[in-house]
């Protein structure tokens, strides 16, 4: 089953600004999906409409197979975790757990075993009775999460989980994000550090100017894009091996050969196998101490798709 189906999805605010054009696509239950896009591209846009926070102007989204005009029922089942969320700020973070748990009728007695354990996780359990307001954006963002699972949902949305966090701070949300797609909950978020989608999600959908331009796994995505040059660094013992390499490899590669300090840098098309390269070197007796291959980085398919 799909936890999430949008077709033609269309967000108009005023005439002149549409936001998403006619998107659609589908997120597969139990996965980790992550939407990326540059700033004001519509991801929180989406993720309010996908939430029930704003109506769409046209096109059709179900949530588990609910339409959106079920709100209830999608409520009951959905979490988000937004940077816009309101805390009580006079109130202990138990308290504030215990007031947002009360909004979905869980009992108090389960409410608080399920508090305790999300705090445990995301290493806040000895600030359970500490006021909000003497907390870190940090350690907000920490009972964020916990406000977000407390209902034990079955799709998560999160809107840039990890922003303005120190690196201790995201690790513990990225685990959070781990372990609750661990536990079988759908997880949807958005982000701007490619190091989050790289280690959470195994479905990445691009958003630009107004479009959904690049969709599937990681891998999908890199294949896509990855050309059919393949960059090489060849790093020798000194300069000396570089250099010799440098002039025996130019007569083979021309213009697709640099040198520098003790590396030489080639791009290979399709015709030449790194293999070849790598025996003619040897063959000289030049010294190789390390060879690495450039694979296609995320942030470089997003810069590219991205600059208009
Ligand atoms: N309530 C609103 N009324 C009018 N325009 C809006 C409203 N909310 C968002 N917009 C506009 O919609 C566009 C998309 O905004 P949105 O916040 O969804 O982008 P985003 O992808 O989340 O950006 P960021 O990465 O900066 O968070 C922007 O041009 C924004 O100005
Ligand atoms: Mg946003």
């Amino acid at each position: 089953m799909n936890a999430i189906e949008v077709k033609k999805l269309t967000k108009q605010f005023k005439k002149e600004l549409l936001v998403l054009d006619s998107i659609s696509f589908n997120v597969k239950e139990g996965i980790c999906f992550s939407l990326i896009g540059p700033n004001g591209a519509g991801k929180s846009t989406l993720i309010k409409i996908l939430t029930t926070l704003l109506k769409p102007t046209s096109g059709e989204v179900s949530i588990f197979g609910h339409p959106l005009k079920e709100r209830k029922n999608i409520r009951k089942k959905i979490g988000l975790v937004s940077e816009n969320t309101v805390f009580y700020d006079q109130l202990s973070a138990m308290e504030n757990l215990m007031f947002f748990a009360g909004l979905y009728h869980i009992p108090r007695k389960v409410a608080k075993i399920q508090a305790e354990k999300l705090l445990k996780l995301v290493d806040m359990w000895k600030w359970k009775d500490k006021a909000i307001k003497e907390f870190s954006t940090g350690m907000r963002q920490r009972i964020n999460i916990v406000r977000g699972l407390i209902h034990s949902p079955q799709l998560l949305f999160l809107d840039e989980p990890t922003l303005a966090l120190d690196p201790q701070t995201s690790q513990i949300i990225r685990e959070s994000i781990k372990i609750a797609k661990k536990r079988g909950i759908t997880v949807f978020f958005t982000t701007h550090y490619m190091k989050n989608v790289e280690e959470l999600a195994d479905e990445v959908a691009i958003l630009n100017d107004k479009r959904i331009v690049a969709q599937g796994s990681l891998s999908k995505i890199k294949r896509k894009f990855d050309s059919n040059e393949k960059r090489v660094e060849i790093t020798f013992e000194d300069e000396t091996n570089a250099q010799r390499a440098y002039k025996i490899l130019k007569g083979v590669l021309k213009d697709n050969v640099k040198a520098h300090d003790t590396s030489v840098f080639l791009i290979l098309e399709t015709s030449t196998s790194l293999k070849d390269v790598l025996s003619l070197i040897t063959k000289n007796g030049l010294l190789v101490k390390d060879v690495n291959t450039h694979i296609v980085s995320l942030e470089e398919i997003f810069v590219k798709l991205t600059s208009n």
